[in-house]
């Protein structure tokens, strides 16, 4: 999917060691951060998201437990992932309608492109669907 896609980041280090992962343009993070916020405390198989960007670009962590994400593009394609590991980002670009399950020791991190902006949001789906009809 053209705006939506796991992005795998370098590892270093060792099982005995510990890992560390660097998340800089030169290994892959595609636009520039300007908002960093976390996602903490959700009940096992809590969902959430139910939102698309206009605009906005957003690169999703589990940097602890599990999540599970279900992407839909504007053209109607469709995938769902596990997020398990801070090693891999879920690169999420404008018009993607989303949803998150939260495992219940998730931690989620994410990167995004601008400041928060209620305005960039569609929460709708059947607005999603309408922009979808006048494509
Ligand atoms: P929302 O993006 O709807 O979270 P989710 O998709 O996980 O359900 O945001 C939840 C609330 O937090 C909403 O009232 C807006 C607010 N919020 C901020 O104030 N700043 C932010 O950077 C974000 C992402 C949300």
């Amino acid at each position: 999917m053209k705006n939506a896609y796991l992005i795998e980041f370098k590892s270093h280090g060792s099982q005995e060691d510990g890992f560390l992962t660097a998340i800089e343009h030169n290994t892959g993070l595609p636009f520039d951060v300007k908002r960093v916020y976390t996602i903490t405390e959700t009940k096992e198989n809590n969902i959430r998201g139910f939102h698309a960007h206009r605009h906005l670009q957003q690169l999703i962590f589990a940097v602890h437990g599990q999540v599970d994400i279900y992407c839909e593009d504007i053209t109607g394609e469709t995938f769902t992932l596990t997020l398990d590991s801070p090693k891999y980002g879920l690169y999420c670009g404008p018009m993607v309608w989303h949803t998150l399950t939260y495992h219940h020791d998730a931690i989620l991190m994410v990167l995004a492109s601008d400041k928060y902006e209620e305005l960039d949001y569609i929460r709708s789906y059947n607005e999603f669907l309408e922009r979808r009809a006048n494509l």
